[in-house]
């Protein structure tokens, strides 16, 4: 698959005990935002603690081909120099999301309601997702859209000359597409209104707040009904991103499976739309709690401490809970086969375009390596094995997808045999020191 240039294979052998603080990178959902409203703020927005990755770099390099001044200072400080709402100029060139579709879903959004015609790639993975969820709502602000069959990429929108506000019920809980729905709504008049049945991550609506949009959320029967009064302007903000709690479920969950481990994860933020697989490890019996619990930037926020949990059990996963943790069922899986007994989750559709059909992309994964699956089409069983029984031995396929991959290199710290992916190249998207940072804890992970 194009993508990530050569492949880079890797394996992950079953180490000794995992020690140490892992310092995660920034949170990814937070760093796309910072640079996307940073470019449609008027003025300099300041950003430390951005996440380096492809998935964010790329979202950088289309704000700059937009007209906005993106500029890196060094260790994770940026600042963007935006435009203004409405302020995008139109972009010389086919801008490149790479793999990332929270990046392409989001621009969408936000340039749907300019007087302007942008064309939208991306790697094989990002071209094969359903484009349809945002081009749908921003049709009906007035703009156009011509993509590949089944509404894929590479794909030219053309913004509305003169936009209308909308009302939209999002179809699937997704905060990409709510969240591209309220960045089209910036530049339209009057007041646009969104409604989702169940809450995604609500980092779009904070962080616009915070650059001095109206906006306001109200739960009703109907569900979490957002309301944004369009064309603000947005004033530039000061960001510290947060560290990515997405990203410290790979060394919390290594901990927990990896025998006599003790890994402190400092500075992770609780925000409830995030933070359910922490609650889903604790219910299984995983040895994890949150130490010097705090405010921070009006967000929940803890340093988390993962221990070796030999009594894992199986769990019942609460759909309620599914889109708080919608990223971490891969790696929740893992667990779950060291685990005894089963591990049911449902509720779970949207994991089938993801980067790649997670579900399938696991469950092949982890049958290759001797766990039984079942799945359906929004649901899948992991039956536990129990610790230490794991076997391990497989090669697995990541499909172009950073969480597959890393999944599987947490999974063979604790089997039997070396577990190994064909492709660990995606890693990179968005979570670039993950080698090294389990190589500091004591993983063994080799480039094969
Ligand atoms: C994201 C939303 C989620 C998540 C993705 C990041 C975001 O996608 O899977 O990694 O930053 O808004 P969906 O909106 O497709 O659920």
């Amino acid at each position: 698959m194009f993508g990530h240039g050569t492949p880079i294979p890797m394996t992950s052998s079953p180490c000794g005990p995992l020690k140490g603080e892992a310092h995660v990178p920034g949170d990814k959902s937070i760093s796309h935002r910072s640079l996307i409203f940073g470019a449609m703020a008027v003025g300099e927005t300041k950003i430390s603690g951005l996440l380096e990755g492809e998935d964010v770099l790329d979202t950088g390099k289309a704000m700059a081909a937009f007209g906005a001044e993106v500029i890196n200072h060094g260790e994770g400080n940026w600042s963007v120099h935006g435009v203004g709402v409405g302020g995008f100029a139109e972009p010389d060139t086919v801008i490149d999301c790479g793999n990332s579709g929270t990046g392409v879903r989001l621009i969408m959004g936000a340039m749907a309601t300019s007087d302007i015609t942008v064309t939208f790639t991306g790697d094989a993975s990002l071209n094969g997702r359903p484009m349809a969820r945002v081009t749908d709502p921003i049709a009906l602000f007035g703009a156009t859209s011509v993509g590949r069959s089944g509404g894929r990429l590479p794909m030219t929108i053309v913004g509305a000359k003169d936009p209308v506000p909308v009302r939209y019920e999002v179809p699937m809980p997704s905060a990409q597409v709510k969240s591209a729905v309220l960045l089209a709504g910036l530049n339209a008049p009057g007041q646009t209104v969104v409604i989702e049945k169940e809450a995604t991550r609500d980092h779009t609506e904070r962080m616009l707040a915070g650059f001095g949009a109206e906006i306001s959320v109200a739960e009703t029967d109907e569900g979490r009904v957002i309301t944004l009064t369009g064309q603000p302007e947005l004033k530039p903000q000061t960001i510290v991103v947060p560290r990515d709690p997405s990203s410290a479920a790979f060394p919390v969950c290594a901990a927990i499976i990896t025998p006599g481990s003790d890994v402190l994860v400092p500075n992770i933020g609780l925000n409830p739309t995030r933070a359910g697989l922490f609650y889903a490890l604790q219910a299984m019996n995983a040895d994890l709690t949150f130490e010097n619990e705090r405010e921070e930037g009006g967000e929940p926020v803890a340093d988390l401490r993962a221990r070796f949990s030999p009594n894992l059990k199986g769990a019942e996963i609460d759909p309620a809970g599914a889109a708080s943790m919608i990223d971490e069922y891969p790696v929740l899986s893992v667990v779950a086969a060291f685990a005894e007994g089963d591990t049911v989750m449902r509720g779970v559709k949207e994991l089938r375009v993801k980067e790649s059909d997670r579900i399938d992309a696991m469950a092949k994964g982890l049958r290759a390596n001797g766990v039984e699956v079942d799945e359906g089409d929004d649901w899948w069983i992991v039956k536990g094995l129990g610790h230490g029984n794991v076997p391990g031995g497989a090669i697995c396929e990541s499909f172009l997808d950073h969480r597959i991959a890393m999944s599987f290199m947490v999974m063979g710290m604790a089997t039997q045999q070396p577990v190994s992916v064909d492709d660990g190249g995606p890693i990179a998207t968005s979570f670039p020191i993950f080698e090294p940072l389990m190589h500091g804890l004591g993983a063994k992970i080799t480039r094969t």
